[in-house]
């Protein structure tokens, strides 16, 4: 027999209770999810709150790179993804083999990488960033370090942009951000021409460029709530993020930008679409996370030797974030 939904939440309630268990949420997930999570809150946030806690189990709702990072934080915990296809197409457009190659090209260089990338890929790295301290941690090198930047191409050409460094970039990108519709935002900025802009540094140079805000996705949060005079948005990323700007901001109104394409290809058919979602974030479901809570499927695991390694770069991320 099929439990309702609020069957599901009370059962996902005392077993968390019982298991001692934190659900974890990134802000793209089903606004279902967000409302039921002990934390909601962007990647680096998602590190940092797995540093701190003391639950025994972590049910991270977001994508297996948000999983693997949390395992390596706790290597003594259980980490649990709802659905384990939940995969990241930026963290895939860079595997270490091809890493390792690019870096014995360059063997004068540091390497910086986005935490949206596998265990194996930070193993070989110096630095982990998020689009939260990307600008803070690149700062912290020399001036004229040389460095290689992986996976994300436009994170990269903005952190280059705006530093003025001129860092190496691998050539990856996330396919949610770089497909918004350039034209669509211009039309947007017309009908709603007091509308802030506000653009995730995934996005390609020309979304940025005509953004007002460029952040992530908890700056994107933050500078709504703080923006007292301001009423209307048109947001620039995965529109999961909306849910958690109209719980804080009821009176303000959102405008998600819709892709390229209105039609995507979904396990081979043509599927309607009218905004920007992440299919990876939205494998997660209520159900899944119950099921997860309940035979504690899903597990996450990191090769130890890898995970020695990984560590070191995701700590010094943690540190210098401070
Ligand atoms: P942040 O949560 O760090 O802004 O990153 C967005 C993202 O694409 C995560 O996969
Ligand atoms: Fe990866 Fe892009 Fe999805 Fe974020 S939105 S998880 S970067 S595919």
């Amino acid at each position: 027999m099929s439990m309702t939904k609020l069957e599901i939440i009370e059962s996902i309630n005392s077993l968390r209770l019982k298991k001692k268990a934190v659900i974890m949420a990134h802000y793209y997930q089903i606004p279902e999810i967000q409302d039921i999570a002990d934390f909601v809150g962007d990647s680096l946030a998602l590190a940092q709150q797995a540093a701190k806690t003391d639950a025994d189990i972590i049910i991270l709702c977001g994508v297996h790179f948000m999983g693997e990072t949390a395992k390596i934080i706790c290597p003594d915990k259980k980490v649990l993804v709802p659905d384990s296809s939940a995969g990241c197409s930026l963290a895939d457009s860079c595997n270490a083999d091809d890493l390792y190659k690019w870096k014995l090209a360059h063997p004068d260089y540091k390497v910086v990488s986005y935490v949206n990338t596998s265990a194996a890929v930070k193993a070989l790295t110096d630095v982990v960033v998020t689009s939260s301290n990307a600008l803070k941690i690149v700062g912290k090198f020399r001036d004229n370090e040389k460095i290689l930047f992986c996976p994300d191409q436009n994170l990269g050409n903005y952190i280059n942009s705006v530093t003025g460094r001129n860092m190496e970039l691998w050539n990856g990108a996330c396919h949610v951000h770089s497909r918004f519709s350039v034209t669509e935002l211009i039309e947007l900025k017309q009908r709603y021409p007091s509308a802030k802009v506000l653009a995730h540094p995934e996005c390609k140079k020309i979304i940025l460029e005509l953004a007002d805000v460029v952040g992530s996705t908890q700056a994107l949060l933050n500078y709504v709530k703080n923006a007292e005079n301001e009423k209307e948005f048109i947001v620039v990323t995965e529109s999961g993020i909306l849910h958690k700007m109209q719980q804080a901001c009821p009176d303000k109104t959102f405008i998600p930008v819709p892709p390229e394409a209105t039609e995507l290809l979904v396990d081979g058919k043509l599927t309607p679409c009218s905004c920007n979602e992440c299919e990876y974030m939205r494998l997660n479901t209520l159900e899944k996370v119950y099921q997860c809570l309940c035979d504690e499927s899903n597990e996450i695991f990191v090769d130890s030797a890898i995970a020695e390694k990984a560590i070191k770069p995701i700590e010094k991320m943690l540190e210098w974030s401070k």
